[in-house]
């Protein structure tokens, strides 16, 4: 008798591992060493505390512990107006997770997924393809390796422009505001962008209003920026300003 075991996506967790065994691991150690000498457990407390919140963390992201990654991606989908017809870019697609829903919601378009793929997540462009293969929209979509402070793509070649959490994370340049005019740049004249990130976290992106005024200056309309760190669905443990606390979607037309 043969037992059919049904596919999944495998779409990760945005909380690394290494979060929680980088503290986790000493915070033992020392918890062994407080038994010679107490003092020790007042160090063993910081570290297990704080390999406690990121498993905690890690749990809610997760589709069994609250599905947080699945409902800020979907608070980005939420904010996109759009035909459906024409050519569609992620920055920083990760596991593929956006591109493969968009590609569901939108089943005219073609979908370009870009990402670095370094080492902090265990995503890669074999992953993201496994995954679209899975969902079944593995004709429509395409995954290219590059960096969202210098896409290898082509001026106004998308109609739609998309990214999730990505910008904050980029190393490669100082000034993370780079990939907002990478984004720019790659969208078609009258196309539009629809990002998400840690656009409140000022020390990286500067205030809102500087955000935005920097996109008009660029050529952009319509923009506006979303507090997407408000919503109900952020839990209040969450919102410091490198988890959800800063969250928030840049939105606007070329
Ligand atoms: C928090 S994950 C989000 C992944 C995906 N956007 C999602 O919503 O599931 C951050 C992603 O940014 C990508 N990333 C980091 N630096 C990058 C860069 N310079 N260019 C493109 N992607 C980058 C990482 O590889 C990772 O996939």
């Amino acid at each position: 008798m043969s037992i059919k075991t049904e596919e999944k996506t495998r779409f990760g967790n945005w909380v690394s591992m290494k979060f929680i065994i980088i503290p986790g691991i000493p915070g033992l150690v020392f918890l062994i060493l407080g038994v010679v000498a107490w003092p020790w457990f007042l160090l063993a407390g910081v570290f297990l505390i704080t390999a406690g919140y990121f498993l905690l963390a890690r749990r809610r992201f997760s589709p069994g512990g609250g599905n947080l990654q699945e409902k800020v991606l979907h608070r980005l989908i939420a904010e996109i107006r759009w035909s459906g017809e024409g050519c569609v870019l992620d920055i920083g697609c990760g596991s593929g997770a956006l591109v493969i829903r968009l590609a569901e919601k939108y089943p005219a378009a073609g979908i370009t997924g870009i990402d670095f793929w370094g080492k902090g997540w265990n995503y890669s462009k074999g992953l993201c393809e496994e995954n679209a293969r899975v969902a079944g929209v593995d004709g429509r979509v395409t995954f290219v390796h590059g960096s969202a402070s210098s896409l290898p793509l082509n001026d106004g070649s998308f109609d739609l422009v998309v990214s999730n959490m990505v910008f904050h994370e980029v190393k490669d340049v100082k000034d993370k505001s780079v990939c907002l005019t990478e984004a720019l740049r790659v969208l078609k004249p009258g196309g539009i962008f629809v990002l998400q990130d840690l656009f409140l976290l000022k020390p990286y992106f500067g205030t809102p209003e500087a955000q935005i005024e920097r996109m008009r200056s660029l050529g952009a309309s319509e923009v506006e920026m979303i507090r997407t760190c408000d919503e109900p669905f952020v839990p209040t443990f969450l919102k410091l300003p490198f988890m959800l606390g800063t969250v928030a979607i840049l939105r606007g037309r070329k």
